[in-house]
């Protein structure tokens, strides 16, 4: 089974689909954090991030690995740790932009998330990575909580930086950043974590076989 969580950043989707794929039993799948790593690696490689089929000529050579303990490696590199910059931050929306980027990482996306049972977390699995996904969840919280979120993660940035941070991001996700007809939309504004994995793990459980 395929559990689709989907949202903008700060709508809290990490935390509950890391601790939701715990609960179930299922493998967690980030694909965030492999947008994140193809940047981080044409950064390091000093590669220009407009041309598009550069990039997914990398992507296409370096496919990310996720580890079951949630390390993440590109080029034999442990990138973990630096994927979380704020450099990688910024630039993560305009690597992601580039359709021909986006065909690999698909492909690479659907291989991981059908071997077997997966909460598989983005802004497009339940439209276009997962379409079949047996359950579909679009998280959405308010712009100030998410901000508020987002200063816990990442504690040496000011108020200011991070605010303009998510509108610039939020920006230029915009056209991915569609909630599948089918999805269940959940506001996390003001909820506990348990309480939303709770609401998900019930979606899950009316989906299995008894
Ligand atoms: O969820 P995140 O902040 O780690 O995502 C990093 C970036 O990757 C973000 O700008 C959106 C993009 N992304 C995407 O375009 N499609 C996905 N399935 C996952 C992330």
């Amino acid at each position: 089974m395929i559990v689709a969580i989907d949202g903008p950043a700060g709508a809290g989707k990490s935390t509950v689909a890391r601790r939701l794929a715990e609960r179930l039993g299922f493998r967690y799948l980030d694909t965030g954090a492999m947008y994140r790593a193809l940047t981080w690696l044409a950064m390091y490689r000093g590669l220009a991030l407009d041309q598009g089929d550069r990039l997914a000529e990398l992507a296409e050579q370096h496919p990310v690995e996720l580890s079951e303990t949630g390390r993440v490696s590109i080029g034999g590199i442990d990138v973990t740790a630096s994927i979380r910059e704020s450099r990688v931050d910024r630039l993560v929306p305009v690597v992601a932009r580039h359709p021909n980027v986006r065909a690999v990482m698909r492909r690479r996306q659907r291989e991981l998330a059908e071997a077997g049972n997966a909460v598989v977390e983005g802004r497009d699995i339940g439209t276009v990575v997962a379409p079949r996904a047996e359950v579909k969840v679009y998280l959405v919280a308010d712009r100030a909580e998410r901000a508020r979120r987002r200063m816990a993660e990442r504690p040496g940035i000011g108020a200011d930086a991070l605010a303009t941070d998510l509108r610039l991001r939020d920006e230029s996700d915009a056209a991915r950043m569609q909630p599948a007809p089918d999805a269940e939309l959940i506001d996390t504004t003001g909820l506990e974590v348990e309480d939303v994995v709770a609401r998900i793990e019930d979606l899950v459980r009316a989906r299995q076989p008894a």
